[in-house]
């Protein structure tokens, strides 16, 4: 089973049926956080909801499509962060994350990030990583900024978020600039 440590506190794992419970949990207690720029939110409606998708995420691994995983600081999930599907015949990836307020303003979505980048570049020989943000969601978009992506265009009105309508602003990583250094310096985080 997918374990990854980030550092000394934080933790990546595939969710399991086991986790149903507090995955929803942190959702439910996230939902006014979370439901702006995430629009699968409000379909997260008890902890039942995350059968069917725990097993869908559990495919996804099984199949190197890449993979979900729970973001976990010293034995309690915080967040999650994934690759969405993979494009094998492009060697390309998209990371997706999201992390319950309060753990926010320590760098964990950041050192996750930087963790997915040497999986991707390092273990599933992608070329190319991407990360895909609502242009209005500036902490979000802060963290391929932090990390050195380039910021490559804009898709005008690309996500549907509740009845409205946002740009996306896609960043990009290549293979070559990761080898060169790129996203991979400064790794850690700063938790008391
Ligand atoms: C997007 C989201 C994950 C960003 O969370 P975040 O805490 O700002 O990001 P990080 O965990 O990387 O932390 C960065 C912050 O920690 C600080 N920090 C402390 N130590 C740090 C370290 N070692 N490395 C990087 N940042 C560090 C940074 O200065 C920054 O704080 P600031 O915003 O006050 O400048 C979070 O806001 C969220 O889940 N939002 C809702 C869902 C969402 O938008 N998902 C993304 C959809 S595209």
């Amino acid at each position: 089973m997918f374990y990854f440590p980030v550092n000394e506190q934080l933790s990546l794992k595939l969710p399991t049926q086991a986790d149903r419970e507090e995955l929803y949990a942190v959702v439910d207690q996230n939902r006014c956080h979370l439901r702006p720029w995430l629009p699968w939110v409000d379909d997260m409606k008890s902890p039942d909801d995350y059968e069917s998708i725990i097993k869908k995420w559990l495919n996804q691994y099984a199949d190197n499509q890449g993979f979900q995983a729970a973001m976990v600081l010293e034995g309690n999930i915080v967040g999650m962060i994934g690759f969405h599907q993979l494009n094998w015949l492009n060697r390309q990836g998209e990371i997706g994350y999201w992390l319950a307020a309060d753990q926010q303003g320590k760098g964990l979505a950041s050192a996750a990030v930087r963790a997915l980048l040497a999986i991707g570049f390092e273990h599933y020989g992608l070329i190319r990583i991407e990360i895909r943000v609502a242009a209005p969601n500036h902490r979000s978009r802060a963290i391929p900024e932090r990390l050195g992506f380039r910021k490559e265009g804009i898709l005008k009105e690309a996500a549907h978020l509740y009845g409205r309508f946002e740009d996306i602003v896609v960043y990009g990583m290549t293979a070559t600039e990761y080898h060169q250094g790129i996203g991979r310096e400064g790794a850690g985080c700063n938790i008391k």
